[in-house]
């Protein structure tokens, strides 16, 4: 969907991985594909640069994280035009006025600011702006991910931006929102009346949703040491996997009609015990190993990070939603640097017939399966079982095949540039609530405590595999296994 609203895109940050990495691109393929209105990018630095020398970094950089094929020189080039670098040092209220007039909020409809920037400078950029009146109507603020550090910290930002802007003006942005398959899970429950009679605890044995990740920190050591696989991917990613699956269907598309539903999910999450953390949760370090056939070191030897870590790299957690629909259904969340393969699914594994009058297949624990796979590729796959061909009844489980890439010849659009055309729209609907974000906090925080207190350490792995053995273990208390693609 095209914008057609004129607008000033503000990136704090401008100098910082995510911008050269992410934002750009998407703003550049945005707007290589025409879905891009009138406007500038603006993007703020401390550092002085000459217009020439960033363009020229960002250029090499968005070269290099764009796919070939979408490059083109004269495109870059017509992009680059809306390109401004402003030096400013953010937390410095004298450089605002000198920022106020680069930006001139009143030559666009619309002016969207990015706070690229750690959290611990949201408040004085906000406060900032708003001292510069920076805050008016047709302005939206964007706030990156990590929000917060537990809920204390959390509701500390939420509580000061708050006071410059309301609530219908920030963006909190979860990238895995924008990712085409995690919306086409809507578009699967509440477009098809075939699924939803089965989306319940009657016809669902366990719900298991998997981010894991072939890469290690990253040389991010300073900053994912002090976060680590809990607060980086299950409080935000995982949960909001977790709410599209089990929510119940909004009575509109209006982003408050679909907020309401998550947070319902978020509050109906069973709260952990200090005894269910112990025996529900796994945390893993990865130790030194392999990925892709490459020996890599472990994660106490990576850049950043002190010899005597115990910062998890690796969670799996078994819970359940307190509701009608879902009592009693284990839901399974995994998620894990330096593991076997790339991979984010959401396997919805549905119980077995009632009586079976065929010989049992072997090695197969739930006949029927739908999996919806995010990437690396996107597609859907429904499992069943079928005769095989020949003189007996001999059962085989086959699978339909719904190829995404191949279904729909568009382009599809990459996370962070669906989300960024959806700020200067002004759809919230794939941003998170301030309150969606405190429930969330709220229910993984007894976890983080006790890790906290317990004294123990997590559980190590060796690179390149999936995880440490408890992870198996939690599921086959269960009699179940994860998924893994025939
Ligand atoms: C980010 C995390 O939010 O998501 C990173 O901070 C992680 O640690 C990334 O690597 C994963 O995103 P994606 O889209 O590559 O799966």
């Amino acid at each position: 969907m095209t914008t057609t609203q004129s607008f000033n895109m503000v990136l704090f940050g401008g100098t910082g991985d995510l911008v050269m990495r992410k934002l750009l691109p998407a703003l550049y393929q945005a707007h290589r594909s025409g879905s891009l209105g009138p406007g500038r990018i603006l993007c703020l630095g401390r550092r002085d640069f000459s217009q020439d020398d960033y363009h020229g970094q960002v250029s090499a950089k968005a070269r290099e994280f764009l796919p070939k094929a979408d490059w083109s020189d004269a495109t870059w080039a017509e992009f680059a035009n809306r390109i401004h670098y402003v030096r400013i040092d953010a937390e410095n209220a004298d450089d605002y006025p000198a920022l106020k007039e680069a930006v001139n909020a009143e030559s666009a409809e619309v002016t969207v600011y990015y706070l690229s920037t750690s959290p611990s400078l949201f408040t004085g950029i906000c406060q900032n702006l708003a001292a510069q009146g920076m805050n008016g109507d047709n302005v939206r603020v964007v706030l990156e991910k990590p929000l917060g550090h537990d809920l204390q910290s959390s509701n500390d930002i939420n509580q000061s931006v708050g006071k410059y802007f309301q609530e219908r003006q920030i963006y909190r942005i979860d990238h895995y929102l924008g990712k085409e398959s995690v919306q086409n899970l809507m578009a699967l429950r509440f477009g098809n009346a075939l699924f939803d009679p089965l989306w319940r605890r009657e016809w669902i044995s366990d719900v298991q949703i998997t981010i894991a990740e072939e890469v290690g920190i990253e040389k991010r050591g300073g900053f994912y040491d002090h976060t680590g696989a809990l607060r980086d991917m299950v409080q935000n990613h995982l949960l909001q996997m977790l709410c599209f699956v089990a929510m119940e269907p909004p009575f509109n598309l209006d982003s408050d009609a679909i907020r309401d539903e998550k947070l319902k999910v978020l509050r109906a999450l069973v709260p952990y015990t200090n005894e269910d953390v112990l025996t529900k949760t796994v945390r893993g370090q990865y130790k030194a190993g392999a990925s892709r056939g490459q020996p890599v070191v472990g994660y106490l030897q990576e850049e950043g990070v002190p010899a005597d870590s115990t910062t998890e790299t690796f969670v799996a957690l078994r819970c359940e939603i307190a509701n009608w629909r879902w009592a009693g259904v284990p839901f399974f969340l995994r998620t894990g640097k330096r593991m076997a393969d790339r991979l984010a699914e959401i396997v919805i594994n549905f119980r077995d017939v009632p009586h079976q009058i065929f010989p049992a297949p072997g090695g197969i624990s739930s006949p029927n399966k739908l999996v919806i796979r995010l990437q690396p590729e996107e597609h859907m796959k429904l499992y069943f079982l079928a005769k095989a061909p020949g003189d007996n009844m001999r059962l085989q489980q086959v699978h339909l095949d719904l190829d995404f890439a191949a279904s729909f010849s568009i382009r599809r659009a990459e996370a962070y540039e669906r989300l960024l055309l959806d700020t200067i729209r002004g759809n919230l609907s794939l941003f998170v609530r301030q309150d969606e974000l405190e429930q969330a906090w709220k229910w993984v925080e007894p976890i983080m405590n006790v890790w906290a207190q317990d004294g123990s350490s997590p559980k190590p792995y060796t690179a390149g595999t999936w995880g440490p053995a408890a992870s198996s273990a939690l599921l086959s208390r269960d009699g179940l296994s994860w998924h893994e693609e025939a």
